[in-house]
Parts: structure tokens; C-alpha cells; sequence
């Protein structure tokens, strides 16, 4: 869907998480949301929370995931996205701490393997994502699964893009500072989503947007994938939009 501007599709969005939490929590269910981070989802996150304190919304049923996380990375260092998380959300609304779930960039080497796992049997333990929010990358990652990602891949960690890396540039001061991997859910933990709407905002996405809805399904786009999914929604403001 198109919507007029950022600010729209994300209230829109914002709608939807709100409608299904309070369905989930009248029929007595929790409710499992998947997560994103970086610019996209600010207004989402914002409008939620505006949502919790105007009009009494409650996450006390809501049970978290979040894609990714850089890696090596220390919680509390303002690019992490723990410290995000916390910052635009989780220290604003009502939801226990231990439902919280962001991938921890802190997790020694030696260990790391069995975290990405762990990480994909929780979520698999909670019966899947109800509703999975994302991002996408100008590589054509959701998540961080760069190019050559497969379909059925899980958490694990991952070796960065180039072109993310200098992206990601700005919130570093300098590429040199910017992680060199990360860990992230794969395309088959987002798959497994009962629900998946993806965000893009702007003309810098266009072309990427593109190639992920009109270009046939390949690892080199991973967005691509997304073509398969029973239920997916690409929102997207008019700029965005604007090379299809
Ligand atoms: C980041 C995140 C993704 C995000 C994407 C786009 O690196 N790992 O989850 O969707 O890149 O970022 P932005 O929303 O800032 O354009």
C-alpha cells in the first residue's frame, strides 16, 4: 500500500500492532510481535507509545523479538540496538523486561553459535511471530540477511554488506568504527511470521523496492523472498513507491 507520507504508513502500522495486541489480549493470548530497528520504524515506535499513554494501551500480553543486533557490540553503547530498543520503546510502555528480546552483541565468540540457536528455539517455543514489522535495507536485507542469504536460513551471524557498512557509517562516526557482523534472525525465522508488513520510506529505497517486488525472487535480494509469504505487505510512502 502507498500511503501519502512516512507519517501515515507508519500510524497505520502503528494501528495494526495496537489492534492485534488488544484482540490477542480479550481472547486471554500473548501476543508476539517481531521488531526492527534503525530510522523506518521511529514513527511506529513513537505512535505506540503515544498510544500507551493517550489511550491506555496495555503491553502487558506482548512478548518481543528483535531482528538483530551488530556484532561485537556492548548493550549500552548508544549504536547498539538494545540501547535503541530501549530508548524509543521499552522504557516508555507497560511490558515486562523478561519478554523483551533483542540479540545480545555482547555473547563471546566461543558461544555464539548456540545463542543464534537458542534465540531461534524461544521464538519457535512461543508458537512463532504473530506479527512481524521490517526495514529494508539499500543491499535488499531484512535483518541484517545480505545478499546471498538463503530462504531457509535461521539466526545466526552474519558478515556485513559494504554498502550497509557505509550506511551505517553516519551513526559511527566513520566506517572504521562500524561492526564488521551481526546477528540476525534469518529469512526462514522471518518467514515462519504469521504476518509480515515491511516499511520503506523515501527515494533513496525506490530502486531497492523495485527489485524486491519486480524482480524475480533471488538470493541477491533477499527482500525478494517475500514475493512467497501467504501474508506480506510492503507500505510505503510515495517516494518510495515512486519506480514501480
Ligand atoms: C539496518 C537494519 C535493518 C533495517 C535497515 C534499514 O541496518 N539492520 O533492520 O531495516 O538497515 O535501515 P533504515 O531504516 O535506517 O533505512
Amino acid at each position: 500500500d502507498i500511503f501519502r507520507n512516512a507519517g501515515a504508513g507508519a500510524n497505520w502500522v502503528a494501528g495494526e500492532i495496537a489492534n492485534l495486541i488488544k484482540r490477542k489480549a480479550a481472547a486471554g493470548e500473548q501476543c508476539i510481535l517481531g521488531l526492527a530497528t534503525g530510522a523506518t520504524p521511529i514513527g511506529v515506535y513513537t505512535e505506540l507509545v503515544r498510544m500507551h499513554k493517550e489511550e491506555a494501551l496495555s503491553f502487558k500480553n506482548v512478548i518481543t523479538f528483535n531482528l538483530d543486533e551488530y556484532y561485537p557490540m556492548l548493550n549500552g553503547s548508544a549504536q547498539s540496538y538494545n540501547f535503541y530498543m530501549d530508548d524509543v520503546l521499552f522504557n516508555h510502555i507497560d511490558i515486562p523486561r523478561d519478554q523483551v528480546h533483542v540479540p545480545n552483541g555482547e555473547i563471546d565468540k566461543e558461544g555464539i553459535f548456540n545463542y543464534c540457536k537458542q534465540y531461534e528455539a524461544l521464538i519457535d517455543s512461543f508458537g512463532g511471530i504473530d506479527l512481524q514489522i521490517l526495514g529494508i535495507g539499500r543491499t535488499g536485507h531484512i535483518g541484517f540477511n545480505e545478499p546471498g542469504s538463503q530462504l531457509d536460513s535461521q539466526t545466526r551471524l552474519i558478515m556485513l554488506d559494504a554498502l550497509t557498512r557505509r550506511d551505517a557509517a553516519k551513526d559511527f562516526n566513520g566506517l572504521t568504527k562500524v561492526p564488521k557482523a551481526a546477528i540476525t534472525m534469518g529469512v526462514g525465522t522471518i518467514f515462519k511470521a504469521k504476518r509480515v508488513l515491511l516499511m520503506a520510506w523515501g527515494e533513496g529505497k525506490a530502486s531497492i523496492v523495485k527489485k524486491a517486488l519486480e524482480e524475480s525472487q533471488c538470493d541477491a535480494v533477499p527482500a525478494s523472498y517475500l514475493q512467497r509469504h501467504r501474508d506480506v505487505k510492503f507500505v510505503l510512502d510515495v517516494p518510495a513507491a515512486s519506480e514501480l
